[in-house]
């Protein structure tokens, strides 16, 4: 199928008219051998190329054009199928920005298409040539640093409790993991993440759980996150327990057992933040909002987990705001290489500024995905690169210390 695949790269060095030459003939004629088409332009700091061809061919092209070293932050714009090439000419050429009168050059990069139609404006390729061209997308070009110019190193060994606390139900216990502020080395807030008593995944501990019985469980298992919590000495850190929606409609007085639970483990309800998962809230939203109104009542903070992860989100956001919303793992893996992630968590950033919601972000695994979310205004973090949850403990947090200037 003839696939459309349009990125955009930041210069390393700036590159010698002559070797930008050379990697252009080379680049043409190994297009041409893969049935490979398309254009590239370049304004002296960022290329922006549209490659057109068989799908795996593309592919393999881009996967060799993202390992070269000669540039950077190549951010994937869009990847398409099309009924025919727009650029059919050649196998790659080469359109240098700064040569042509910036009135006109749009319509100079038209006149090479080879389209049977006259290309036009209404088409989602075009818009990327034209906001290229235009710059008008240039703010949101965030020119990370390289990978290798932090290091992550855990400081200290952390806290590990042996036993769970004398006298509480023991058929669960919990590990925890942190969320941080990277850049001011602060925790944030330590999320409790439900485990079985040897330390097996929250879907070992709710299996062959049922309707009241799941929210029965689910419910009680908070006994044990808020004493765990309390011995931890979790002091005035914010605590986040995850909750089923349908927990807080279904067990009655689950209000009043948390608030027990809280002040006999020593912590304060406004320590407290509740995380619910959006796809979950979806059935009972009505008896939910009502349950939800309740929480924030008694002071307890609410928070939207794994957002953007199912269908809910934006109309659950129309219903009512949490303190809290955190974004999912699906839309931060690779974030700073898709353009169409990053703008999906722009607007969230944006939306929940607008309605002064702070945004973390999940499932944190690489240095570029921090960074770009750094640039982008999330400063709040959960993920293995700076820690990994701790069963019956606090873990070490790596913090990132620069290694190179900037
Ligand atoms: C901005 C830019 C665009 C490139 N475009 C292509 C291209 O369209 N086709 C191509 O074969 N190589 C292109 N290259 C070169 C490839 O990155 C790579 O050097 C080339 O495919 C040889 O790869 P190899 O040495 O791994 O075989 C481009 C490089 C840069 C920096």
């Amino acid at each position: 199928m003839l696939t459309t695949l349009i990125y955009r790269s930041h210069i390393c060095e700036p590159f010698p008219t002559e070797a930008l030459k050379e990697m252009v003939a080379a680049a043409n004629a190994k297009n041409g051998q893969a049935a490979v088409t398309g254009i590239l332009l370049f304004n002296g700091i960022h290329f922006f190329q549209l490659l057109e061809g068989p799908q795996e061919s593309v592919f393999e092209i881009y996967n060799h054009i993202c390992a070269d070293k000669r540039h950077y932050n190549v951010v994937e714009l869009l990847c398409d199928f099309a009924p025919n090439r727009r650029f059919g000419k050649a196998g790659m050429e080469l359109f240098d920005l700064r040569d042509y009168e910036k009135e006109d050059v749009l319509q100079r990069i038209l006149n090479q298409g080879t389209s049977k139609y006259q290309l036009l404006y209404d088409d989602r390729a075009l818009h990327f040539f034209r906001t290229f061209v235009e710059a008008t997308e240039k703010e949101n070009y965030f020119e990370i640093p390289r990978p290798d110019s932090w290091a992550f190193i855990p400081e200290g060994d952390g806290v590990t409790l042996e036993a769970l606390p004398a006298g509480i139900a023991a058929n669960c216990s919990f590990a925890f993991q942190p969320i941080v502020d990277p850049l001011a080395q602060e925790i944030v807030s330590l999320e409790a993440l439900i485990r079985t008593p040897c330390g097996d995944t929250a879907q070992v501990f709710f299996s062959g759980l049922e309707d009241d019985a799941l929210y029965e469980a689910d419910l009680r298992s908070k006994q044990v996150a808020f004493r765990l919590a309390g011995e931890l000495n979790v002091a005035a850190q914010t605590l986040s327990v995850n909750l089923l929606p349908m927990t807080l409609v279904r067990m009655p007085n689950a209000v009043d057992f948390l608030l027990a639970e809280i002040a006999a483990s020593g912590l304060i309800p406004e320590q407290v933040i509740v995380e619910f998962t959006e796809n979950e809230v979806i059935s009972r939203l009505d008896d939910f909002t009502n349950a939800v109104r309740q929480l924030k009542a008694a002071g307890i903070r609410v928070a939207i987990d794994h957002f953007g992860g199912g269908f809910a989100g934006l109309s659950l956001l129309a219903r009512f705001q949490p303190e809290r919303i955190k974004i999912n793992r699906e839309l931060i893996r690779d974030v700073h290489k898709s353009g169409p992630r990053q703008a999906i968590v722009r607007a969230i950033i944006q939306c929940c500024t607008s309605l002064e919601i702070r945004v973390s972000a999940v499932g944190v695994e690489q240095p570029e995905e921090w960074m770009w979310l750094e640039s982008a205004g999330v400063s709040h973090f959960q993920g293995h690169l700076f820690a990994a949850p701790a069963f019956q403990g606090i873990p070490a947090i790596a913090w990132p210390e620069m290694l190179t200037e900037m």
